[in-house]
């Protein structure tokens, strides 16, 4: 586990607005899960028995989200990631982003999706307000993205990511998950991306999230391995600057137009410059990805709660974020498995 170090260190402090923490390190950037349900089931993500998903009144309406955005935003939160499950299936998604944008200091969002639908809807989410995609998407290979997303369509993902770069929502990064014995091979392909285009695809060690255990430890690949395998067929990569709080470590494959990133929550945590919180489907403020520790807003706005009472319970959250992941090395029992925290 990282150990905590004194607050001078933290990149963040000096310039960041939003709620900050008992080490110092501010959130000015929300995470919203839209909904914790899918239309993959990748393996790494959804036990091969399904989930329970949750029920429709737990979930927050799209009115309880425009308000909690709007109250995130008055706290200094400038930065939204749209994620789920998959947000595109979202009913209204258009209107909400139209909506979260509309509120001063809210300057960019983004979206993480699996670019399944995004072929039809991408220029009417870039017109209301969407900045950028990242689209989550582990092989070039038609036969192995059906086996990992238990039954995908690479096809129609590929026209998604096309399009979503035509209409200006770059720059693109894709997040591949490299599982050994699956995908691990197929990053060559991914990195050649790079070579003539400006993206960025990124690498991502597994993480052992509820109900995944056994994929992750047998399949876990670390972000060093995968960089020896790119350089045995590319030879030396340059290591570039990453921006402030940005988890990925960045390369380049010399004369590439596009990057590589390493995402690498295993084997090298990034909690000091961590600036990110979350917020559920279910309208619970998520502290970290990797602590079961959440503070329920839902409650609180159903009661009738005000703009400040809320926006204190934000904050009194925010000061007890946790340092550090849980039970290193072990499964994490998060209780919520990755699609319903959102990544
Ligand atoms: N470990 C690492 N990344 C995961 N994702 C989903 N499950 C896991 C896991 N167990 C990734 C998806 C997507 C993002 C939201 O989280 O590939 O890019
Ligand atoms: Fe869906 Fe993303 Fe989970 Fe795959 S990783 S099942 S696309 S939420």
């Amino acid at each position: 586990m990282a150990s905590v170090q004194p607050l001078s260190i933290y990149p963040n402090v000096a310039t960041a607005t939003g709620p900050r923490d008992q080490f110092g390190r501010t959130m000015n950037y929300l995470r919203i899960s839209l909904t914790d349900r899918c239309n993959f089931r990748c393996l790494y993500c959804m036990p091969p028995t399904g989930m329970q998903f949750q029920p429709k009144d737990e979930m927050l309406t799209d009115d309880e989200l425009v308000r909690l955005v709007g109250i995130f935003a008055r706290e200094g939160v400038t930065k939204l990631r749209l994620t789920g499950g998959e947000p595109t299936i979202r009913p209204h998604l258009t209107e909400l982003i139209r909506e979260f944008k509309s509120f001063p200091g809210i300057n960019e969002i983004a979206m993480t999706t699996n670019a399944l639908l995004l072929s039809r809807k991408a220029q009417e989410y870039k017109d209301a307000g969407l900045d950028r995609v990242n689209v989550s998407i582990d092989t070039l290979d038609p036969a192995r993205f059906r086996f990992m997303t238990r039954g995908g369509r690479l096809d129609l993902v590929w026209e998604g990511i096309e399009q979503a770069d035509a209409v200006g929502l770059g720059p693109i990064k894709l997040n591949s998950v490299v599982v050994k014995d699956h995908n691990q091979a197929d990053v060559l392909q991914m990195a050649r991306l790079t070579l003539d285009r400006p993206w960025q695809v990124r690498f991502l060690e597994i993480m052992p999230m509820e109900g995944v255990g056994m994929i992750y430890e047998e399949g876990l690949v670390t972000s060093a391995e995968t960089r020896a395998d790119l350089e045995a067929e590319f030879g030396p990569l340059e290591q570039l600057p990453s921006p402030d709080a940005d988890p990925a470590k960045l390369w380049r494959i010399p004369g590439a137009r596009g990057t590589i990133g390493f995402i690498s929550p295993m084997s090298e945590p990034f909690c000091e410059t961590c600036n990110r919180i979350r917020l559920t489907a279910d309208g619970n403020l998520r502290l970290c990805l990797l602590h079961g520790d959440e503070v329920n807003l839902r409650d609180l706005l159903r009661a009738g709660g005000s703009d400040d009472e809320i926006g204190a319970l934000i904050r009194e959250g925010v000061w007890r974020k946790p340092w550090g992941h849980a039970a290193w090395e072990e499964h994490i029992r998060t209780i919520r498995g990755m699609s319903q925290i959102g990544g």
